[in-house]
Parts: C-alpha cells; structure tokens; sequence
C-alpha cells in the first residue's frame, strides 16, 4: 500500500495539499471581499451596545441577518467548483499564498503545508495522544485482565461518534485507541480491533485521527457557543464596570462576542465547517449531540494525570486557582451578600451549565465561588488553547482530516478529503493572526484598587517566568510541550 502524495500535474512544486489550499485561499479572499473590504472574514457585527475603558466598543453578538444571507453561500462555494482552470482562481500556490497574506496578514511560510513523514507515524499519534488529548484519556483495563508485570494501559474512546449521521460519499466515525506510557497498542473500530503492523493499520490509524479531530472540532465549538458567549453576556449584562469581578474577568473575554458572531455563521450555520469539514449531514446536529455528553470538569478531577502536558496544565490551574482565591478573599466576593454576583452565577447555571451556579445557590453544584471564577478563566485561555490548537502546526491533510471519504481503494489518498482539511487549516491560520492578550500580559491597570493590582500582577509575573523556562527547554526537544503560557491567549477570541 502506497501513503505518498499524488504530485498535481502542472504544479512540481507543490503537493496535493497545497494546491487544494491553494482554491480555498480563493473562495476566503473572495469571501473577505464580499463581506467587508477592509476586515478579512466576518468582523461586521454593527450593534455597539458598551464602552469598555481599556478594549474600547464593545458590539452586543447580533450578526446582521441580511449580511448572513448573502456570505454564506459565498463561503461554500468551494464545495461546488471545479478545481482547476477557472478563470480568476489562483494558478499556484505562490500566488495565493500573497494574496492571503494581504487579507490576513502573516501566514506560515509554504513549506509549511507540504506533508511529512512524521505525521502519519505511531509515535506522532502517541505524542498528540499524551498532549492535546491526553485531558480526554481513561485508564483501561484490557480484555481477560492485565498482566502483573504489564505497563498501565489507557483509551481514548470515541466509538459513540458513529452514532452521527454522516453526510452522502463519507465514513460514520468512531474508534477507539488504547496505549501505554510510550506505544500506540491497538485501535478499535467498529468492533473490529487491529494492531500495528496489520495491513489496514494505516487506513484505521487515519480513520481514528479523522474522528478525533471531527470530536474536538465540535468540543472546541461547544465551549465557544456555551461557556465563552455565556460568559460574555453574563457579565456585561449583570455586572458593573466598577465590579471588581467584572475587571478580573474583562482579559478574558476579549473579542469573545466577535468571535461567537463568526462562529453562528461560519462554524455552527447548517452548512458550515462542522458539517462540511468533519462530514456530518447536520453540523448544528453534531454539536448538540457533543454539547449533550459534554460535562464540566476541573483540572484536578482529569483521571489521568501522569502526562506531562496534564502536569503543565495544572501548573497553570495552581497559579490562576492561588489568583482567584486570593481575589475572592481580598474583596470579600459572595453572592449571598452581593445580589450582581448572584444573578450573574444563575444566569451561567442556568444557560451553560448547572455546575457554575454554584454550591450557594443550587443542589446541583459542588462548586465555590473561586471554583467556578478559576474554571472559566481556565476554560477561556487554557482550555480553549488546549482543545482548539489541535492542528499544532500539522498541516499534513493525512493526519489531521476531520473527515473519511468512502471508497474501497486501499491508498490512503482515497478517503483523505484534502479540500475541507485545507479549509479548517485556513479558518484556523486566519483567526490566530488576530489580536488577542495572553497570559503573560500585565492586566493589573484594569483592577479597582492597588490590592488587586498585587494579585494579578503577581499572576502574570509567574507566567512570564514559566514560559522563559519552558521556551529553554523545548529547545532541545523533538516534540515540544504546548501549554506555554506566553502562546496561550487570556480569551477565546481566537
Ligand atoms: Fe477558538
């Protein structure tokens, strides 16, 4: 079975991915052009309800209807077009490579995109495993029991993902992969488990990826549609500027109600990147099946946590956790005594998730105050990063398509999508060159008094410390650790 890139004639010195980039990068400027000529994608949301002192007007999430109607169609168009030769579309990669560049400012280099070896390899997969998924891992218990010598063992299990419907000429999803400290061991799917070094490895290793990237796409949008825009709205609508809460959690919603007002349209619209790129027949569907076993968990109740990017987390958790606290006690913040506070908790228990209203005011919670503050400046820089930026600079459509395209070749080519990978890899290129804060920014100008300023400012003085550390040490590293605090942005604007 051959896994290399078909070369497209015409074009030597680009592969197959970069070319399919190549059209995508017509349809987004073509796209940018019709929606706004100044701001790239869908910065157009015109109903400015607040003035914030530091970020300046803050528009309310209402996209205009009208302007829906008329981009939408525009952003799938690549879905109908033929993929070569139509005049106005790009002829090389070259070309609209610059092009993108002037609409959204720097891009990765192209070699960038090209596909490499590495990626489709069982220690990469292992590596993406004890990273970016390892927040997800269970412990497991192999079949007949484990040997008394044998090294603990652990699933990723997303088998329930073959319950979504998927769209005419793709693969339902699912999958199960089981490892252990250093080896991908088996992948399960659809009740058929295969090892490496089967003849179909490399189709089902593609296939569990596929589902993975699919799932958190979704978990990804989940957490935007429910905690960020929640989040957002909570404490604009309940709480004062001159609420010391409201300025400990201003960093972390920037751009939010921007970002949420692209999303309605471009991610979680009928037809927009959950379904088209991950194959569903229903995005909206998609991500109410993810939202539904979706819960809510604190960085210390991770069942597994011997990983290191699990231990970088936490590192982080331990000092935001020590801010808020220290936060909470210092303004005496309750909302048995401040009734702000307490619209704002039911407000978030009640639209996003039971848990955040807190032990105080609902039976359904186990959460403090300083719970619930930590977990969603948590789940706005950390999280967000965490699940989001899973792509990590993996550009090759082989390892990270969301989608399996149906087909009884044994090529890997055959059910890899390249177009609908190259468009979320764009989506995901466009929107981090925005601007946005990160961790290590100082945001003790916004506090209320000089006692608050003390607690955050000594927040963003350990971030500037762990990141100089990490950033040395993943210098001599293969695969380095991701949760450096100066990539991570404080809000989900990303
Ligand atoms: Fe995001």
């Amino acid at each position: 079975m051959t896994v290399s890139p078909t070369r497209v004639e015409g074009a030597p010195r680009w592969s197959r991915s970069s070319m399919a980039l190549c059209e995508v990068f017509t349809d987004l400027v073509r796209f940018s052009r019709e929606v706004d000529r100044k701001n790239p994608l869908t910065e157009d949301v015109q109903f400015r309800v607040a003035k914030d002192p530091m970020f300046g007007e803050l528009p309310l999430v209402k996209p205009p209807l009208r302007l829906a109607l008329k981009a939408l169609p525009l952003a799938l168009r690549w879905r109908f077009t033929p993929t070569k030769g139509e005049p106005g579309r790009y002829t090389s990669f070259d070309e609209a490579h610059d092009d993108a560049v002037r609409y959204f400012g720097s891009l990765p280099d192209p070699e960038h995109y090209d596909v490499r070896e590495e990626h489709l390899g069982d220690a990469w997969l292992h590596y993406m495993l004890v990273s970016k998924f390892s927040l997800w891992l269970e412990p497991h218990t192999p079949e007949g029991g484990a040997a008394a010598d044998a090294k603990p063992q652990y699933v990723l299990d997303l088998e329930f993902m073959r319950e979504l419907d998927a769209a005419p000429g793709y693969e339902r999803h699912g999958g199960r992969v089981v490892i252990d400290d250093t080896r991908v061991l088996c992948i399960t799917l659809h009740g058929r488990m295969y090892r490496p070094g089967d003849p179909a490895w490399e189709l089902v290793k593609y296939r569990f990826r596929a589902c993975s990237f699919a799932w958190v796409t979704l978990l990804h949008t989940v957490l935007h549609v429910r905690e960020a825009a929640k989040l957002f709205i909570a404490t604009y609508r309940f709480l004062p500027h001159t609420h010391p809460l409201h300025a400990l959690l201003l960093p972390y919603l920037y751009g939010t109600h921007r970002n949420v007002a692209r999303l309605q349209r471009t991610v979680t619209g009928a037809r927009g990147v959950t379904a088209a790129v991950a194959g569903f027949v229903s995005g909206p569907a998609a991500i109410d099946f993810v939202a539904k076993r979706t819960g809510l968990r604190l960085p210390p109740e991770y069942p597994v946590q011997w990983t290191e990017h699990y231990r970088d987390l936490r590192a982080i958790w331990d000092a935001l956790y020590a801010q808020v606290d220290a936060y909470v006690r210092l303004y005496n913040l309750d909302p048995a005594t401040d009734p702000q506070i307490e619209r704002w908790l039911r407000y978030l228990g009640a639209h996003a998730h039971p848990r955040l209203a807190t032990r105080a005011l609902s039976p359904d919670s186990d959460l403090s105050l300083t719970d619930v503050v930590a977990y969603l400046m948590f789940a706005m820089s950390v999280l967000h990063f965490s699940i989001g930026h899973t792509l990590n600079g993996t550009t090759d459509p082989r390892y990270i398509s969301a989608s399996v395209v149906r087909s009884d070749s044994p090529d890997l080519w055959s059910i890899v999508s390249t177009r609908d990978e190259c468009l979320i890899r764009m989506a995901v290129y466009a929107t981090i060159n925005r601007h946005t804060y990160r961790l290590t920014d100082d945001f003790s100008d916004l506090c209320v008094d000089n006692r608050g300023k003390a607690i955050v400012r000594a927040f963003s003085e350990a971030m500037r410390a762990r990141t100089a550390e990490m950033e040395r040490d993943n210098e001599g590293r293969a695969y380095p650790r991701l949760l450096v605090p100066g990539a991570i942005g404080s809000s989900a604007a990303q």
